[in-house]
């Protein structure tokens, strides 16, 4: 996610953010650039990729100044570009800002600023809106503080957002609505920043900013107000976690942390494309009633835990739109030869955008004429940039290499497009869309409250890490998890885990159960229950030890079992959502009392680049 950095005071402006940014380098992100002022003129170096690429751009040059901004982007609106990276100026190249959110009206803004005042872009971005618009408003007032205040009235969203101006060397104006701002106090130099650890190096004491708050920070001191403009008291915040801490929030592990994000991701997913009636908002996919009556199959490609995301879309896909789907992992579509057509609609779902398989697929089956249409986290990742359309997940970076919130904001996206399809198509009603959309919206906090305690997952790994081999069973919608389950405990633990349809058991892999295989059951499909607990039937009576995962209330199958994991009540088809979180806690658990590398499993990269 983005980062801002910012300083005045006795040291180089310059060395101070380039470290601040260097420790918020963990959070993601696909440009970097910073803003120093010198000799009353603005010093502006930014660049696309790594740290090590801006450092390279500004070269031997010390760009000497006691203030400055910098930022690390994470592309949200316009590809990953050196002129879409932060810092942004306003057209007389006096104000430079960086910024984090989004601007709902930038539009709207855009146009205001370009018939009103002449203004001429050079970026795709909300956050050069912006900077043209502090700019335009300084120019009649000339003060920062002022024109910073006259743009919040003009400006929607959620943001925080630094500024500095070439005529008021001695300030740095920041802003703070519904996204993480601090102030660092020092002695002689003070700071602001998105995140706490950017600033650990310098300083333990901060300010933590409200929102709709605006910080006038200056070398000697740093004032807040509120919206009407009162100064605000603030207590001071007394940091005691160390850096390494401090980038995980608290958390021992990215995973960890990231399995925790998930109600957000999610909240995120759903919101971006809902509006306040309900409606899924497909702006910018060209999916319409006619184009979708059309298709006659649908192909989704991904590899790994996208993949296990495209195995529940397809269920839901041919549920409620009845249009064939199939699901394959890139690798084994790519060298064979799927029948496609212009009538086929091609899914990739990929996290990072860059895997090399799953684009490779994409662009065979656009070759073959497929329309394609990507799921995908990262913004501008070559994935993003090779589709017809974009559908983004907005789970924020996944740092560590075993994906959790990525999967379940790619579940959330196979619902939505399965709901849109539907209701387009006509295969399902407006009253069994704005139920399932109900559902949709409880999940983040019914995923809340289940995250509150996990202890009893805690104690169970602690109990069955040295297993050497789990097996994970599941029907329909709880298989398609039960391979998520297995694949997130094999890849952390190194544990030999391996998942089946419960029903295809007694077809061979039932020869495996003894006494003592600990199997993992997944029971959270209400009309396939009963089938469930008879499969954990069959396999107590050869001596498996079985942890069952189920919705609370039915507890046939906890009688049944070994131990039980209930998930809150949910309905059926969304049950994925809840069910993978017990497993993801469980393969971490594991892994943690196993002492293993967590975050950089061995042999595991973060993004397949190769084939
Ligand atoms: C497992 C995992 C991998 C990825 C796979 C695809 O936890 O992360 O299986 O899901 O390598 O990666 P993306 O989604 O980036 O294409």
């Amino acid at each position: 996610m983005c980062g801002i950095v910012g300083y005045v005071g006795n040291n180089n402006a310059k060395d101070v953010i380039i470290d601040g940014l260097k420790r918020l380098e963990y959070r993601g992100y696909d440009s970097a650039g910073i803003a120093v002022i010198r000799d009353g003129k603005l010093q502006v170096r930014k660049h696309v990729g790594g740290i090590e690429n801006l450092e390279a751009l500004i070269g031997t040059d010390k760009l000497e100044s006691h203030i400055g901004i910098g930022h690390t982007r994470w592309a949200t609106h316009g590809a990953p570009s050196d002129v879409n990276a932060h810092p942004h100026t306003d057209q007389s190249g006096e104000i430079a800002i960086v910024h984090n959110g989004i601007i709902e009206n930038y539009q709207e803004l855009r146009q205001e600023l370009i018939e009103n005042y002449g203004v001429s872009f050079r970026s795709e971005t909300d956050t050069e809106v912006i900077a043209q618009l502090i700019g335009v408003i300084y120019k009649e007032k000339k003060d920062l503080l002022d024109a910073v205040y006259g743009a919040l009235e003009k400006m929607r969203g959620a943001y925080a957002i630094a500024a500095i101006a070439a005529d008021e060397p001695d300030k740095i104006v920041a802003v703070r609505k519904d996204a993480p701002l601090i102030a660092g106090l020092g002695k002689g130099s003070n700071f602001i920043a998105s995140d706490i650890p950017a600033l650990l190096k310098y300083v333990k004491e901060i300010y933590l900013i409200e929102n709709n708050e605006v910080v006038l920070v200056t070398a000697d001191a740093v004032k807040i107000f509120d919206e009407q403009r009162n100064e605000v008291k603030r207590d001071v915040f007394h940091v005691t976690w160390d850096a390494d801490a401090a980038e995980k929030e608290g958390y021992e592990h990215f995973m960890l942390k990231e399995i925790y994000e998930q109600p957000k991701g999610l909240a995120d997913t759903l919101g971006r494309r809902l509006s306040p009636e309900g409606k899924i908002d497909l702006e910018g996919i060209a999916l319409r009633k006619e184009e979708i009556e059309k298709l006659s199959k649908i192909y989704i490609v991904a590899c790994g835990t996208a993949y296990h995301a495209g195995l529940v879309g397809k269920y839901v896909i041919e549920k409620l739109v009845k249009i064939p789907v199939e699901v394959d992992v890139a690798s084994e579509f790519r060298y064979r030869e799927p029948l496609i057509d212009e009538n086929t609609l091609f899914v990739a779902i990929s996290q990072s955008g860059e895997t090399l398989d799953t684009l490779a697929a994409l662009r065979e089956a656009k070759a073959k004429g497929a329309r394609v249409l990507s799921v995908v986290n990262v913004v501008g990742s070559s994935v993003a940039r090779e589709s017809d359309d974009v559908f983004y997940t907005w789970a924020g970076p996944e740092i560590a290499v075993a994906s959790t919130k990525a999967y379940t904001t790619q579940l959330m996206c196979m619902y939505m497009l399965a709901l849109y399809m539907g209701l387009e198509k006509g295969t399902i009603d407006r009253a069994y869309y704005d139920r399932f959309i109900a559902d949709l919206k409880a999940v983040p906090d019914k995923l809340t409250e289940f995250l509150k305690d996990t202890e009893h997952i805690e104690r169970l790994a602690c109990r069955l890490y040295n297993k050497e081999q789990v097996f994970f069973i599941g029907r329909g919608l709880d298989a398609a998890v039960s391979y998520e389950g297995s694949l997130k405990l094999k890849e952390i633990s190194y544990i030999n885990s391996f998942a089946i349809a419960a029903g295809e058991l007694k077809h061979g892999t039932i020869a495996l159960m003894e006494p003592g295989t600990l199997v993992i059951a997944l029971a959270c499909q209400d009309f396939l229950y009963e089938k469930m607990v008879s499969n954990v039937q069959e396999i107590k009576a050869r001596g498996a030890y079985v942890l069952a995962v189920a919705k609370e209330g039915n507890e046939a199958v906890g009688e049944q079992s070994d131990e039980i994991i209930y998930i809150p009540k949910i309905r059926d088809e969304i049950a994925p959502l809840l069910s993978v979180v017990p497993l993801q806690l469980f393969a971490y658990f594991v892994a943690r009392e196993r002492g293993c590398n967590i975050d950089k499993p061995k042999n595991l990269a973060k993004s397949v680049t190769v084939e």
